[in-house]
Formats: structure tokens, C-alpha cells, sequence
């Protein structure tokens, strides 16, 4: 079991869990993830890590409430537990100097890039943020990314605060070279941003989360076509080159439960069902 130590609410249905989970705190390194699963019959959830303390053994993650067991997680509160956390899972980030590195993150993903850009920063790089959400309210650590970062630009989808959408980045491409391009977010926002840099010729890292089950290579759920050859989100990446990846395929393969995940939602308002042991 897996203690709660902290529970924080960043934006409408997103929420930080601070965890008791010593042998985690001590490998994880940027850019991994971890399968959480509720109770004995709860489903796999795959989450980024966020951050580790080895010396206070806890690791935090951030989570949209989306479906049913996000939802679920988000009733838990400070003190509960977690019944199995698996991790840290994927490879870490390649952290180094660079030179100069374009950061865009999106939604609830700003908080992994949180962590990215603090160590990004720490290897001597210099570091453009770009932090965007659908409406105003779902930004989230802004003055810490922007505390962290040379330079911090901000994006909604409706308008509501920053730039609309990321089609600024046209602009600030043309005028200024970066030497690397991170992106964490929705599948969409991978795509555009992966559009804007190819003609600059920037090598551009994308996190993907493709559905994922055991999250260690050996069910190919996961599967990623990156540069023609299949991958596996889990062992090979998270992280991809997103110039290479088939997007539109990742689009498909990402729906194709959504019929069953909408009615597991749907069954667990209505009090619950016989797969969720209630
Ligand atoms: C490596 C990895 C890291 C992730 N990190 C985070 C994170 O840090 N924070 C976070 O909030 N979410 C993260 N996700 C997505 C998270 O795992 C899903 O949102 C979660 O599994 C949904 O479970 P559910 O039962 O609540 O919803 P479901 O009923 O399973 O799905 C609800 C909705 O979410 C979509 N969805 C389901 N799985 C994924 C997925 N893997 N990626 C994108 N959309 C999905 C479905 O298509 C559907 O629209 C990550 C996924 C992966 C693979
Ligand atoms: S999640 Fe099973 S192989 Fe990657």
C-alpha cells in the first residue's frame, strides 16, 4: 500500500498526489512514468512522474480526472492509500547541454515539463517555455515554470489568456534557432508543434501516451509506428522523435476503446459495477 502524503487541486479536475514510495523516489528520473492501480480490482493507470525526493522517500504526480479510475483516484484524499504503484517504468529523458531548448507543454502535462525544464536548466541550457490549456483556468504552475525558465509564453486554445492557439510559434521559429524542441500534451498539440519545427530542421523530442496495460513490453498495446518500424510506447519510449512518429495512426489506436471507456464511466456514476469489486 501506497500512503497519500499530499493532496493539491491545480486546476478544475486536476490534482498533485505527493506518495509514500521510497524504492520509486530513489531511481526515478525525469520523463519516467509509474502504473498506479487502485484496489485489488482496479484498472492500470499509467502516470508521468513529476517529482522525487529520495530523502522524504515520496514521488508526486498530477492527473486529470477523465474517465473512471482517474476519477476514482481523485476521491482519495490525504492519509488514504494506493494499493500498487509500479515504477519508475519507460526510459528516462536525455538531459544535457544542448544549447538552446524550445519547451511546449499542454494540459496536465505542464507538470511533468515542470520537472523537464529544471533539469534542462540545470545542464546549462537555455530554456523558451511555452505552457498552453484549453481555457484560462486550466493553467497551472505558471510562476514556477516561469521562475525556471529564460523566457515563459503562454497559450490557450480559446483565447481566454496568452496567445491563441501555438500559431505564434511561427514567428518566434523564424526569428531565433533553438537547438532541441520538447513536447508533452494532447496528441494534436504533438502534431502541430512536430509541423512548426520540421522546416527549421529542429530535433524535436515528443512524449506519447499511447494506451498502455502491463507498461513493460510484453502485452504491445502500446504499439507506435516511429519512422516506419513498430515500437512500444513503453520500452522504447515515452519519448519519440516526433518527426518520425505516425501521428494519425496514434489518433486511431488511442480511441479504439473509447465505446468501453465511456460505459465504464458511465456504469461507475450509476454506483458502481461488478469489475470494480463494488
Ligand atoms: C506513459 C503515460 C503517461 C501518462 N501520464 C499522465 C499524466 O501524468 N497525467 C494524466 O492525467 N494522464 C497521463 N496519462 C494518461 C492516463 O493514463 C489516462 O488519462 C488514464 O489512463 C485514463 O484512465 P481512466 O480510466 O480515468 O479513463 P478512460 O476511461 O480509460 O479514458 C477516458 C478518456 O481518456 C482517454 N485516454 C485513456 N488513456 C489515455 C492515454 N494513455 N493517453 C491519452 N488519453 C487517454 C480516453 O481515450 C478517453 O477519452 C499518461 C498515459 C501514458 C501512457
Ligand atoms: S504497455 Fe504493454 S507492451 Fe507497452
Amino acid at each position: 500500500m501506497y500512503e497519500i502524503l499530499r493532496v493539491e487541486e491545480l486546476a478544475p479536475k486536476i490534482k498533485l498526489f505527493e506518495v509514500y514510495a521510497p524504492e520509486i523516489a530513489e531511481k526515478a528520473r525525469p520523463g519516467q512514468f509509474i502504473i498506479v492501480i487502485i484496489n485489488e480490482r482496479g484498472e492500470r493507470v499509467p502516470l508521468t512522474i513529476t517529482g522525487y525526493d529520495p530523502e522524504k522517500g515520496s514521488i508526486t504526480f498530477v492527473f486529470n480526472e477523465v474517465g473512471k479510475t482517474t476519477r476514482q483516484l481523485g476521491l482519495l484524499k490525504e492519509g488514504d492509500s494506493i494499493w500498487n504503484i509500479t515504477g519508475p517504468l519507460g526510459n528516462p529523458s536525455e538531459i544535457k547541454n544542448f544549447g538552446k531548448v524550445l519547451c511546449v507543454a499542454g494540459g496536465v502535462m505542464i507538470a511533468p515539463m515542470l520537472l523537464q525544464v529544471k533539469a534542462l536548466r540545470e545542464a546549462g541550457n537555455t530554456v523558451v517555455t511555452v505552457m498552453g490549456a484549453r481555457i484560462k483556468e486550466l493553467l497551472f504552475f505558471k510562476e514556477e515554470l516561469k521562475a525556471l525558465s529564460h523566457r515563459l509564453y503562454v497559450a490557450t486554445d480559446d483565447g481566454s489568456e496568452g496567445y491563441k492557439g501555438l500559431d505564434f510559434l511561427k514567428d518566434v521559429l523564424a526569428s531565433e534557432r533553438f537547438d532541441r524542441c520538447v513536447a508533452m500534451g494532447p496528441v494534436p498539440m504533438l502534431q502541430r508543434v512536430c509541423e512548426l519545427t520540421k522546416p527549421y530542421k529542429i530535433p524535436t523530442v515528443v512524449t506519447l501516451m499511447p494506451i498502455m496495460v502491463d507498461g513493460m513490453g510484453m502485452c504491445g498495446v502500446c504499439r507506435v509506428s516511429v519512422g516506419g518500424q513498430m515500437k512500444f510506447g513503453c520500452v522504447d519510449g515515452p519519448e519519440f522523435d516526433g518527426h518520425l512518429v505516425d501521428f494519425d495512426q496514434l489518433i486511431k489506436r488511442q480511441r479504439m476503446f473509447l465505446p468501453e471507456e465511456r460505459l465504464s464511466a458511465l456504469l461507475w456514476e450509476l454506483g458502481g459495477c461488478e469489475c470494480d469489486g463494488k
